[in-house]
C-alpha cells in the first residue's frame, strides 16, 4: 500500500471537510467549516497532517504545538482502510514533528464511550488521565 503523509495544503481544505464527515468522530459539534481548516493552515503549515493514497485522503491527524503542550485532534482513517496501520503512522509522524518543537508531552481529547479510539490511543501508549475533565467556553 502506498500511503503518503505530508501536511495539508489550502486546495486541500475541501476535500478534508469531506473526509472528516466520512471518517472523523464529533463533526456534528459545529466548527468544521472552510474558515476554521484555511485559519489551521494558515497559522500553523504542517500541523495538518494527511495520509493520502492515490490523490485520496485516507488519513487525518491534527498535530498543534502552541510553544508548551502538544495537543492533537481529529484523528481519522477512511473506514475502508482501518487496521492496516495509517493511525500508528500519522501519530509517529504527529509526535516526530512535536519532539522537533521541543515538545514533552502529547494529549488528546477522547470521548470516554469511543472504545475503537482506545484501542488506537492504548496502541500508541497513551492514558488516561482520571482526575481531568474538559473545562470550555465558546469565544
Ligand atoms: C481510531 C482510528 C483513527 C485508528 O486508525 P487505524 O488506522 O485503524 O489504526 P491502526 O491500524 O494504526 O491501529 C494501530 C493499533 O491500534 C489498535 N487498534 C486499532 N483499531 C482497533 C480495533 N478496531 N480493535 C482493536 N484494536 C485496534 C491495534 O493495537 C492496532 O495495532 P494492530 O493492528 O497491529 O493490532 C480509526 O479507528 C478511526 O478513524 N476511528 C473513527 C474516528 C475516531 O474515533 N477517531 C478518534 C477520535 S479520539
Amino acid at each position: 500500500m502506498d500511503i503518503e503523509l505530508r501536511g495539508a495544503a489550502a486546495e486541500d481544505v475541501a476535500a478534508v471537510l469531506a473526509f472528516w464527515q466520512l471518517a472523523a468522530e464529533g463533526t456534528n459539534r459545529g466548527g468544521d467549516d472552510t474558515a476554521a481548516v484555511e485559519a489551521l493552515i494558515s497559522r500553523d503549515p504542517g500541523a495538518l497532517l494527511l495520509a493520502v493514497r492515490d490523490g485520496e485522503i485516507v488519513g487525518s491527524l491534527v498535530a498543534g504545538f502552541d510553544g508548551w503542550r502538544c495537543h492533537l485532534y481529529r484523528f481519522a482513517v477512511h473506514p475502508a482502510r482501518r487496521r492496516q496501520g495509517i493511525g500508528a503512522r500519522l501519530l509517529a509522524a504527529a509526535e516526530a514533528r512535536f519532539r522537533g518543537f521541543g515538545g514533552r508531552r502529547a494529549d488528546a481529547m477522547v470521548l470516554d464511550d469511543n472504545t475503537l479510539a482506545h484501542h488506537a490511543w492504548a496502541a500508541a501508549g497513551y492514558v488516561p488521565q482520571e482526575e481531568w475533565r474538559r473545562w470550555v467556553k465558546s469565544l
